[in-house]
């Protein structure tokens, strides 16, 4: 096991000329923030940071206080860096633009501060997901266009889970790496490279209370699987379900599975839970570079064209032969 730390995996790939001198203040900007974040949820309650926040997010979620704890963390850090031209958080419903007295730099950061909220207060892991593109006006205010860009133009994306370690997993479009917080030193160090989503299924990831709203291809889909071995998939698959993306996706990235939330008929407008531009696409990111898959059960997420900065999209991603066979079932 490598012992090389985030800060000086990141120097060597500017070193080597692999990335932009100017990423690195970002991603530092980010785990930093995570690593403020990771210190307030161990402490729970005695921070004070249990319980809501008593105001509504964009969304008309009611935001706990560690989302908005967490959302400002993450904008000071990331204006800070002096790297980004603005920003878009699941928790502020404009995008968030630099303060005059920070320098603008040529990054988009989309964020998730806090996944998995209604987790926080029981004690159970939860997560901060980003998303980094290249403004396509440097150097200029971002404005809500300039956020636009499909997933596909990602140059950086994803997540640090605050579960019993504390661990980012990010991809820079070439493979996965881990890193665990060492809580003695307050650094990342590299626990693995190159994850890769084993190809071989065994367990689903799906909120099963919404079935009776599920659409035909997602209940056919489900509905074979539960069949188990003597079904048409001819094995037994095994359910769990977290609550918090970030968990679902850090269990597939290292024991395989599929994850799913799908559209379905309860509000025929909205087009899943889930949000394309801070938690699917940055998922997918990071699917597709381990190897899987990732889709809205009709297309690549990757290549949807956003339309809003908190526009919602159904999202099935893991394990390519599982994502195929259920993507393949909304085509029928
Ligand atoms: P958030 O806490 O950022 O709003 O996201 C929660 C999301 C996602 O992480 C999770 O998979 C899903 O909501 C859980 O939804 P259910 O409440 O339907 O289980
Ligand atoms: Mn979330
Ligand atoms: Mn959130």
């Amino acid at each position: 096991m490598s012992a090389m730390t985030l800060q000086q995996f990141l120097s060597r790939e500017v070193q080597f000329g692999a990335m932009d001198p100017k990423l690195p203040p970002v991603i530092l900007s980010i785990t930093d923030a995570c690593k403020t974040i990771s210190h307030k949820v161990r402490q729970g309650a005695l921070a004070g940071v249990l319980g809501m926040a008593g105001t509504e997010n964009v969304q008309g979620e009611d935001q706990k206080k560690l989302d908005v704890i967490s959302n400002d963390i993450f904008v000071e850090a990331l204006c800070a860096s002096g790297q980004v031209c603005g920003l878009a958080s699941e928790e502020v419903p404009e995008v968030i633009s630099v303060p005059a007295d920070y320098p603008i730099g040529p990054y988009l950061v989309a964020f998730d501060p806090l996944d998995g909220s209604s987790n926080i207060d029981i004690n159970v892991s939860i997560g901060s997901i980003f998303s980094i593109t290249t403004a396509v006006r440097p150097k200029r205010e971002a404005v809500e266009a300039d956020f636009l860009q499909p997933g596909n133009r990602q140059v950086c994306a994803g997540y640090v889970m605050y579960g019993p370690q504390t661990q980012l997993v990010f991809t820079l479009g070439k493979g996965v790496l881990m890193f665990t917080l060492d809580p003695n030193t307050g650094t990342f160090v590299l626990v693995q490279e190159n994850l890769r989503v084993p190809a071989e299924a065994k367990e689903f990831a799906i909120n099963c209370s919404n079935m009776r709203h599920w659409e035909a291809p997602v209940k056919r889909y489900i509905d074979e699987l539960l069949a188990g071995e003597t079904g048409p998939r001819a094995k037994n698959y095994n359910m769990r379900w977290v609550a918090a993306m970030v968990a679902e996706v850090h269990r597939i990235l290292q024991r395989g599975g599929i994850f799913m939330y799908p559209r379905d008929n309860r509000d025929p407008k909205k087009a899943g839970k889930l949000r394309l531009l801070y938690e699917a696409n940055p998922m997918a990111f990071l699917m597709e570079n381990a190897g899987g898959r990732a889709t809205n059960g009709h297309m690549r997420i990757l290549d949807i064209e956003p339309e809003s900065v908190h526009q919602r999209v159904a999202v099935f991603l893991g394990a390519s032969e599982e994502v195929d066979t259920v993507t393949g079932y909304h085509a029928q």
